[in-house]
Formats: C-alpha cells, structure tokens, sequence
C-alpha cells in the first residue's frame, strides 16, 4: 500500500519548502520588528472556544474538524488563531500589563473545505494580534505592517480593501433596515436561514440571482455614528500619510463574524479565485465573549501558502540561501573519521557542514555536493591527510584555494 496525504492539505517539500521558509521567516521579522512577540498556541481547543467566531460562518458550521477525545470532551482543530490567542492572552494575563498586548503567532490551521488551488483543509498562517486599546493609529498601523511584509516579499501586484463596521449603535440600525430588505425578497429557506443568523453575509454570497437581489440592500457606511465616521476616515488619513494605496469597499464580508470597526482584506491580482492573501479588523467585544475583560483588539491573518503563490505567480525572485557552508567529501576509512571531528568542530563554530556518506566514487560525491545547495566543498582523502592541506571549491564559481587545515574555520569566514 502506498499512502498519500490526505485530500486537501498543503505540504512542501524541497526544493520549495525553502521558498516557504524564506516566506515564512520574512513576514516574522516584519512583525517582530514592530514589538510583536510570539505566542506558541496548542493546535487544538475546546470546541466551545471556536464557536465564538460566530455560528452563521461556514468555518464554524460546516468545516470544523471536530472530535471527541478519549475523555469525552469535545475538541476541535484550530480553524483560524484570533481566539486561541485570545483565549491564552486572558489565561496568562497578558493583558495586565502595559496595552496593547502585541502577540503574533504561526503554524497550520484546519477548516474543512473543497480543496482548490489556494484553498486547502490544512493551511499555513501567521496572525498577529493587538489587544487592549482603541486607537486609528493602531488600526494603521496593523494594516501597514501588513502591506510591509507584502512589500517585502517583493510583490506588487495586490489591493488593499478596507471597511468599517462601525460601533454596536451602528450595527444596530443598520440590521433593523437590512433585516427589513430582505425580509422583501424572495429567498429559499436556507439563505433565510443564514440572513437570521447575520444578515451581512447575504452580502457575501456569490450567486448571480442573491448579489441582483442584494444590488439595493442598505449598506453599512452608510450609517455609520459621527464617532465610527470619525475613526474611520482618521485610520484612512494615517495610511495615506504612510503612502499605503487602498480603496473602500463597503460591501466586503469577513468569513468570520467576530468583526466590528476596521475591517480589511489583501487580494492579490493573479490568484483566480483564492485571492485573498491576508485580512482582519478591530474586534470589540470578543475578549468578553470568551470570558475576558471588556476589552477590544485588532489583528489580522496572512496565508502563508497564497503568500508563496502570489510570489510564484509574480515570478519573483528567491534570495539565494546556500543550504550549507561547507560539503566535505572523504575518500576512504581515515578520512571519514576526519570528516567527522572536523564537522563537528566547525559545527560548533558556528557554521553548517554537511558529510558525504557511502562509499561513493569520486564522481558521484561531487554530484551531490552540487546538488546540496553548498557554498564550499573539499575532498579528504589520503594525500590530503598527510599534507594537512585541503582544495575548497567554490560551488557558483569554480574557484580552488588550497588551505591548511587546521586554519579551515578561518577561511570559510
Ligand atoms: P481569515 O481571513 O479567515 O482570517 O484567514 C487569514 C488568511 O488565511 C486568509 O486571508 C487566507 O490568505 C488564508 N486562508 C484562509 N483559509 C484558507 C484555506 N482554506 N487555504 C489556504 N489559505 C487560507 C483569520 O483567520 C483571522 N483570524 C485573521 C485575524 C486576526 N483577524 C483579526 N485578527
């Protein structure tokens, strides 16, 4: 029986695994350098914990990957992470402390989904988190580091889209008109089902016949408080002093139901149908909602795997990074046992070595030292062992330096 891996999931493997890496590691320093630091979070919770993000989302109704352990408790597979952080944030009381809590996180997440390019069952994210004040600089700020690790990545060929949910006061008028509306029109009984439970994600549906019906809806900018106004257009001030481009779209719909005030999403334009590389928005009111204190947040979640396609698709080029410093070669029993000591002493130098191992002839070795992704190779064997001198080739260039052994560490700096 060969195995496969399950329907839907991400994996990389060499050789791009290091352009995810590379992906991975960029998007992390951009957030570390703005004070963030990381929270390493369990990949699964309570059950009860993700039905917070709200019960009329698909990712809570249909595509949790739910389960009962051996102690009967109901378990689920993190579907996204502003929660979990949320939850370990108010646990450790990191919200205590001087505000906002700034945290980030990383890692695989599961939503139960139709498999498609771009879309997958068990995906990569690294979400940030800002927690405990209220400020449009800090919604701006989110954002920007954001559209910082974007540009850092080199891509150029994305949007930004930002709303604002405005405040409860807000939401609460604008439901009253939009439950009205729709009560008008004619939907069959699981829309009106969805319309019940939140009426915005009507907004949200992609069927030729519900975006006509909706053409006419209420929209939320439209009532939003002088105070909403007020932060809102602030937040757009701040971004466009930091030449950060964008445009409003009224009717954007988060998959998630948590969100309140700023609201924003990043689409790239050469992923089809999967263009969503990043999004998030202010969220008043959940910190409470999972047991909290009455405090409000902004974050968002960048997808690591559309991350890496949007690069692939923008053909942009990979900073070489050379997989090893150094690729020794021995040539018979005396010089493998060099090898050895010598790897490891310079391992513990600091550099990254690797040995070639089996008896293979001299050829073949050298094809995997090319392969290897090396910036230095040598080759041990009799001669060298008596003379104490060694040949390093550079792999890129070609170029030969005789070097004494025991001065090695020294050249390869
Ligand atoms: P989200 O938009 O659901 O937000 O997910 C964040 C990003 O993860 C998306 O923009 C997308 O790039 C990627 N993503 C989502 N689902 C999949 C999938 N099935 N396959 C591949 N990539 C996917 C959140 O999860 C929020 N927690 C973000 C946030 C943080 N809001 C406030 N704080």
């Amino acid at each position: 029986m060969k195995f496969q891996a399950p329907k839907g999931v991400s994996e990389y493997v060499p050789p791009r695994s290091s352009a995810f890496s590379w992906i991975r590691t960029t998007l992390e320093q951009t957030i570390a350098s703005a004070g963030y630091e990381l929270l390493e979070l369990p990949i699964f919770e309570d059950t009860d914990l993700f039905n917070r993000i709200g019960a009329s989302t698909d990712v809570v109704s249909k595509e949790m990957y739910t389960f009962e352990d051996r102690g009967g408790r109901s378990i689920t597979l993190r579907p996204e992470g502003t929660v979990g952080a949320l939850r370990a944030i108010n646990e450790h009381g990191l919200d205590r402390g001087s505000l906002p809590a700034k945290i980030y996180y990383c890692g695989p997440f599961f939503r139960a989904e139709r498999p498609q390019k771009g879309r997958y069952r068990q995906f990569y994210s690294i979400g940030l988190e800002a927690v405990g004040t209220h400020d449009a600089a800090l919604d701006a700020e989110v954002i920007s580091i954001a559209d910082a690790g974007f540009k850092k990545l080199g891509l150029t060929k994305y949007r930004l889209e930002i709303t604002s949910l405005g405040d409860a006061q807000t939401r609460a008028l604008h439901r009253v008109d939009l439950v009205s509306y729709i009560a008008g029109l004619d939907l069959d009984p699981e829309t009106k089902e969805r319309a019940n439970l939140n009426p915005l994600r009507l907004f949200d549906d992609k069927r030729e016949e519900v975006i006509a019906l909706m053409k006419n809806a209420p929209i939320l900018l439209d009532y939003l408080s002088p105070e909403s106004t007020a932060i809102f257009s602030e937040v757009q001030r701040h971004l466009t002093a930091m030449g950060i481009n964008f445009t409003i779209n009224p009717r954007m719909v988060r998959g998630l139901d948590y969100y309140t005030g700023t609201t924003f999403e990043f689409v790239h334009d050469l992923l089809g149908a999967q263009s969503g590389i990043g999004g998030g928005g202010r969220y008043d009111g959940l910190m409470s909602e999972i047991g909290g204190q009455d405090i409000t947040g902004i974050g968002f979640g960048i997808g690591l795997d559309r991350a890496l396609l949007a690069v692939e698709a923008e053909e942009l080029v990979i900073p070489v990074s050379f997989a090893s410093d150094l690729f020794i070669i021995p040539m018979g029993e005396a010089a493998k046992s060099l090898a050895l000591k010598l790897a490891a002493d310079l391992r513990t130098q600091g550099f990254q070595i690797e040995l070639a191992f089996g008896d293979r002839a001299l050829k073949t070795a050298m094809k995997a030292a090319d392969k290897s992704g090396a910036r230095f190779s040598l080759v041990i064997g009799e001669d060298e062992i008596a003379s104490g001198v060694v040949e390093i080739k550079e792999m890129i260039t070609g170029q030969i330096n005789s070097v004494r052994l025991t001065s090695l560490a020294n050249a390869l700096k």
